[in-house]
């Protein structure tokens, strides 16, 4: 793997992050014939990476399990369980996007190392502005992100990655809340925590679009939501009338939650 441009990687789940993530590889040099990509046969997810110009992409998971140098993880936590029989050699570097699911979880499902990264919206990625977490630190995933132009920051407390997860939300939730006062005690309330926070807070003051519609606000922000996610929790809590400091609470329990119900499932299937 002497030149990053031309390692493997393949992409399991090609949904609002994983076409993202492929669109940003390809713009920053990496080969499209060394990139993979699946999904999971919905028509309008093949519609647009149809679109994107990436049908030539599309394989197998097994094949991307057996062949590709790193791959990144971007299908729901709730669908993990669906990869739990895959094989690959022990030189994979396999790196989970999900949100909520610990290495403990996904140590007992893939029985290999794994690492865990955290990147913002799709847009932010897009435009270049995108910021990004990585646990455990590993030289070539911090690598990729970095030739992805993402802005990297280092995580030494895996608890943290929930804070993280809370902070590249920001950007919506922003959008929804008008009381200044209750979003700066809130951010300095969680930044007490984790002085990360009060940086995603700077970055998000910055790149939080402006919109003259709705309907494009509406879809800026449905690209950030995975469903039964963070951004979910969060922007429901606000839309329902909530303090600032209360949806992000609820954003980073749901992190939690998510952890918590995968380790029942797992407990069950034993
Ligand atoms: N959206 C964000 O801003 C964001 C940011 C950071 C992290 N994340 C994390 O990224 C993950 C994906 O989020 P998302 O918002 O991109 O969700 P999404 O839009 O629902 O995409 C999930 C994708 O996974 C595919 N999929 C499901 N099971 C699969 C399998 N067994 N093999 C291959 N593909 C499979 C789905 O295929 P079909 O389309 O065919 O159903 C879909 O394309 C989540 O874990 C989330 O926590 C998201």
């Amino acid at each position: 793997m002497s030149d990053i441009n031309n390692i493997k990687i393949g992409i399991i789940g090609c949904g609002h992050l994983g076409q993202a993530i492929a669109e940003s590889l390809i713009n920053h040099e990496f080969r499209k014939e060394n990139i993979l990509i699946s999904y999971k046969n919905n028509p309008s997810t093949y519609k647009k990476i149809s679109q994107l110009g990436l049908t030539s992409c599309i394989s197998e998971n097994k094949k991307i399990f057996n062949e590709a140098d790193v791959i990144f993880i971007a299908i729901k936590p709730q669908d993990i369980m669906s990869l739990k029989e895959m094989t690959f050699s022990k030189n994979l570097l396999i790196v989970s996007c999900a949100a909520g699911l610990t290495i403990e979880i996904l140590k007992s499902i893939f029985k290999t190392n794994i690492f865990r990264i955290m990147l913002s919206g799709p847009d932010t990625i897009a435009s270049e502005k995108g910021v990004a977490a990585l646990y455990p630190y590993n030289k070539l995933i911090c690598s990729i992100l970095n030739k992805m132009n993402l802005r990297t920051f280092e995580i030494s407390r895996e608890i943290d990655m929930n804070i993280f997860t809370t902070g590249v939300c920001l950007p919506a939730a922003l959008l929804y809340e008008k009381d200044k006062v209750g979003i700066k005690e809130a951010v300095d309330e969680i930044g007490l925590d984790c002085s990360i926070f009060l940086d995603l807070y700077d970055w998000a003051k910055k790149v939080v679009p402006s919109f003259n519609t709705e309907t494009k606000k509406t879809q800026y922000i449905s690209k950030m939501i995975t469903k039964g996610g963070i951004t979910e929790a969060i922007i429901d809590s606000l839309k329902s009338g909530e303090k600032f400091i209360t949806a992000l609470r609820k954003g980073m329990a749901r992190g939690n939650d998510i952890s918590q119900e995968i380790k029942q499932y797992l407990l069950n299937s034993k």
